[in-house]
């Protein structure tokens, strides 16, 4: 009885999350309330930026955002996700991230702007080959390494697995965490991608 009600909730999660996804996945054409924000065709393909409103991305979903004709992954992280960053570190190549895959004001291991880890703004170009990662959020997920699998992004052309910081996982073809585009909050639920917050 219990399982099943745990299955019921699973259930309901990914379809959510894969709802959102699939929208998303026409980018720049059916994503309403992202749309309503973009500045003119014209201005997107000269690289303008992009103003995206968070505030109506549910806990523990993902939205697709378009800049300069490139996906920008926007997920609105839970205090549980939050909790298990630390709990990969020992599995990635780069936990500090260290290496140049963000601005610099982009701190932590949860790579967000300070006040701001709620949210995590990635390109959703995978470091190996540019395929896009999906977004796999579920802890556990059997194919992606059960209990180890602490949700995160899987690439499906060569298995790249990074974490829900966009952090890369020891062994897998890419080489890089996933990039963190530069963006400034305008508010704590509107966000301007493209454009670097000040100091
Ligand atoms: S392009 Fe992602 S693993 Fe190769």
């Amino acid at each position: 009885m219990s399982n099943d009600g745990v299955n019921k909730g699973r259930r309901r999660f990914l379809t959510a999350a894969t709802s959102v996804v699939g929208a998303a996945g026409a980018v720049g054409v059916a994503v309403p309330f992202v749309a309503s924000w973009n500045p003119s065709a014209k201005a997107k393909a000269a690289g303008a930026p992009v103003k995206a409103n968070l505030a109506k991305i549910e806990p523990g979903q993902m939205v697709v955002v378009e800049w300069r004709g490139k996906p920008v992954y926007v997920v609105r992280r839970t205090p549980e996700i939050l909790a298990n960053l630390p709990k990969m570190n020992d599995k990635l190549r780069d936990p500090e991230a260290l290496e140049l895959q963000q601005p610099e004001y982009v701190k932590g291991i949860a790579r967000s702007i300070p006040g701001h880890e709620e949210f995590l703004i990635l390109l959703g170009l995978c470091t190996h080959l540019g395929c896009a990662p999906m977004f796999r959020p579920e802890v556990g997920a059997a194919d992606l390494g059960g209990a180890e699998w602490l949700g995160g992004f899987f690439c499906p052309c060569h298995g790249s697995k990074f974490d829900l910081a966009g952090r890369v996982l020891k062994g897998v073809p890419a080489p890089l965490n996933l990039e963190v585009p530069p963006h400034k909050y305008e508010t704590d639920t509107v966000v301007t991608i493209g454009v670097d917050q000040e100091a």
